[in-house]
């Protein structure tokens, strides 16, 4: 963490996958950093690209006014890394460039909001270019390492919330079980969030490796209490037990013709892949013989306005960095810990996950009404 003088100008940019709330965390850095410290604010487009590529825009009070409720970012955003970005077929480090054009802009620190990518994008522009930076927790995955929260978080869990609700209601009319996938590449906040917020009767999530025949045991004895449908919410990242994905992996190639099967696939077959939650749902109507359907809720889960809770949390974060930004304190992540935002170190944020711990109270909470895990 380190404290210098008072800086002149700011670049603003969003990288990593969009999410609800980021216009509002542009709006509440760019208008404290004018207001209160009499900063100049520049937007650099389409995220650590648009800084390689000279794609800037100047930021003033005209500019973010009107943008708490938008979804999106008014800057564009990319998952493009400054030391590995492929330029014209190319992959290449353009870490010096995207600090030279900083300097050139006259930037003194750049205000990066992201996910966990980008905060190691930060940390790797400060440390190998010297740059000045402080990042926002920004992700729908929530697994944004040293925060409490990552914004984007709430909306997107109030999304699947509702979608979980709607599917209750035509399970529960044809008696399937449906199982719907939620986005969690690594962590299964959201998947459990709404999970639990849905009332869903089973949430599989990455952290704990599912047995198919818990699950299904668990499904059967709804059906023999009278419940016909049931709900399965599964992060994208869930995971079998290794016996389990071996044994299916066997089953796959045998219906495929690789195995016992004098039949060849045509290659048409092999085009098209199974996602894992249809996989899931194959299995479960098999072992249940109950009618299953799949919906995956992909990016609608990252579209649209942000929530009252995300708005106030992206005001919080943003105004926090500006006043950072203010006295002079940069290379921190702005985090919020029991309810306060803080800085905290980018060296202890960078390069890791904040995965769901086993004793989190949302999990006890579920077991204790009887929600299965897939684990026991
Ligand atoms: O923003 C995080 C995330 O939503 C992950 O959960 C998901 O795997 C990924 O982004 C997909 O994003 P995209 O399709 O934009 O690469």
């Amino acid at each position: 963490m380190a404290k210098k003088t008072k800086i002149q100008c700011i670049g603003i940019l969003t990288a990593g996958g969009d999410c609800p709330g980021l216009n509002a965390a542009i709006r509440g850095v760019a208008k404290a950093a004018i207001a209160a410290h009499d900063i100049k604010v520049i937007g650099v487009l389409d995220g650590f690209r648009g800084l390689v590529e000279n794609r800037t825009v100047m930021l003033d009070n005209r500019s973010v006014s009107g943008i708490l409720t938008q979804g999106g970012t008014i800057l564009g955003t990319s998952r493009d890394k400054p030391q590995r970005m492929s330029m014209g077929g190319k992959i290449m480090d353009m870490t010096t460039t995207a600090v030279e054009n900083a300097r050139r802009l006259g930037i003194d620190c750049l205000v990066c909001l992201g996910g966990g990518g980008t905060q190691k994008n930060a940390l790797h522009l400060h440390q190998n270019g010297g740059m000045n930076v402080i990042t926002l927790p920004k992700t729908i995955d929530n697994d944004v390492y040293g925060t409490d929260v990552s914004f984007g978080f709430d909306t997107a869990m109030g999304i699947a919330t509702e979608a979980i609700d709607r599917l209750h209601t035509t399970a529960t009319s044809h008696n399937r079980l449906i199982v719907c996938e939620v986005m969690g590449h690594k962590a299964g906040w959201l998947a459990l969030g709404a999970g639990v917020a849905g009332g869903a009767d089973v949430i599989l999530i990455p952290e704990i490796p599912y047995d198919l025949n818990v699950v299904a045991e668990h499904l059967l004895r709804r059906r023999r209490e009278g419940k016909r449908f049931s709900i399965i919410v599964v992060a994208e990242a869930a995971q079998a037990r290794a016996n389990e994905t071996e044994a299916d992996a066997k089953q796959e190639k045998k219906r495929n013709g690789k195995e016992g099967d004098s039949v060849a696939p045509s290659p048409a077959i092999n085009l098209v892949q199974e996602s894992m939650a249809s996989r899931l749902a194959r299995q479960l109507q098999q072992l249940t013989e109950t009618e299953a359907r799949v919906t995956s809720l992909g990016h609608v889960q990252r579209g649209g306005i942000p929530s009252a809770t995300d708005r106030l949390l992206c005001t919080r974060l943003g105004v926090h960095a500006a006043h950072l930004l203010g006295e002079g304190t940069y290379n921190v992540m702005v985090a919020v810990r029991d309810g306060d935002c803080r800085a905290v170190p980018l060296e202890e944020v960078a390069g890791k996950k904040k995965t769901v711990p086993m004793d989190h109270p949302w999990i006890s909470a579920a077991r204790d009404v009887g929600t299965c895990f897939g684990d026991a």
